[in-house]
């Protein structure tokens, strides 16, 4: 039985959440006898699922454990398109290395890649990326947009705002957006986004999107130097009763991210502009921004049309960045 099957099993038992599912119409159902269907369902329980058995009436799902496995994950997204390729890893280098050779071969549009730890998991920069396992959620995308190389950053701030309100949705923490990849609560780093697009002479071929978010870690699990003091959704929601799973963030932001993309692709970026201002914590801040190849200090007085950053400068007049890393904000 293919891995197909047991999501269309897990499907079923999902949208049945409060009743005993007959085996014996679960097993005609998929043409299969009792015992194999048995069979299945211990497999599921060996992945963590439990339910209840009564010889008589069936089987009733009773927990939905915290996994990442395509089971669980195809069994829930209700996209047509982000997910449909699904690469699960208990450890790789980099989801977004793995991505991007998956896409090199040609892997479709909304191809994903997670993994459960990363022991090269990549940053911004050449930063690492901490990815310990289970404690975090790691994964990549591809995306084939018929865009300019020039609007291919408006990918990242995309994928930011679909972030933002998949956290917001799903937990009413106030989460914003840190222009241009990093999502922030009250000050602190909570998840990154590494965009790396591959390029074809004058034309984008792909773009891998890489998401990190911090979900389960403990202060102590911070090791090392950070740019900004980190946070994991653990830390902020460790006084309010509320279950964490991280299949319901990858879910929830596949399905916003979906509709997102779909709507950018028709109506472009300008539609957005309004969205990130609202969401970001940056306007009217005192910033510094390394562009690489300078820094640049001023007011952060807007987006451009594109998605810029826009600073007035200490002289009065203005300037647009395209790429940079704010490294200072002064939040008075
Ligand atoms: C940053 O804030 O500098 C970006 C961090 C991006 C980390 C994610 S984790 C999944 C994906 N794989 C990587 O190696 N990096 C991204």
């Amino acid at each position: 039985m293919s891995e197909r099957y047991f999501v269309e099993i897990m499907r079923i038992f999902k949208s049945s959440p409060d009743r005993e599912l007959s085996g014996e119409e679960l097993a005609s159902q998929f043409g299969i006898t009792r015992t194999g269907l048995w069979k299945k369902i211990k497999k599921l329980e060996e992945l963590g699922y439990v339910f209840d058995k009564k010889p008589k009436y069936g089987y009733r799902l009773i927990l939905v454990p915290d996994l990442l496995h395509p089971v669980e994950i195809l069994s829930d997204l209700k996209t047509s398109w982000f997910g449909k390729h699904y690469f699960y890893y208990e450890e790789i280098d980099s989801t977004n290395t793995e991505a991007m050779r998956l896409a090199l071969k040609e892997s479709p549009e909304g191809t994903v890649v997670v993994a459960e730890s990363q022991t090269a998991g990549r940053g911004r920069l050449g930063r690492k990326w901490l990815s310990p396992p289970k404690k975090g959620l790691y994964f990549s995308f591809v995306l084939r947009p018929p865009i300019g190389p020039r609007e291919a950053p408006q990918l990242t701030l995309l994928t930011a705002l679909a972030l933002v309100d998949t956290l917001r949705e799903l937990y009413q923490i106030p989460v914003m957006i840190k222009w241009p990849n990093d999502l922030v609560v009250e000050g602190k780093k909570i998840a990154g986004i590494l965009a790396e697009a591959h390029m074809e002479p004058q034309k984008l071929r792909f773009v891998i999107i890489g998401v990190g978010i911090n979900v389960f870690h403990n202060q102590n699990d911070f090791i090392g130097e950070f740019r900004y003091p980190p946070t994991s959704l653990l830390i902020e929601l460790h006084d309010r009763n509320i279950t964490i799973r991280r299949q319901d963030i990858l879910v929830n932001f596949g399905n916003i991210f979906e509709e997102f993309y779909e709507n950018f692709l028709t109506s472009g970026w300008q539609p957005w502009i309004e969205k990130l201002r609202e969401t970001s914590i940056l306007l009217g801040k005192f910033v510094t921004v390394n562009t690489g190849r300078e820094k640049i200090s001023g007011i952060a007085a807007d987006f451009s049309p594109t998605g810029g950053l826009i600073l007035q400068l200490p002289s009065g007049g203005f300037q647009e960045i395209w790429i940079g890393d704010v490294e200072q904000v002064t939040w008075k």
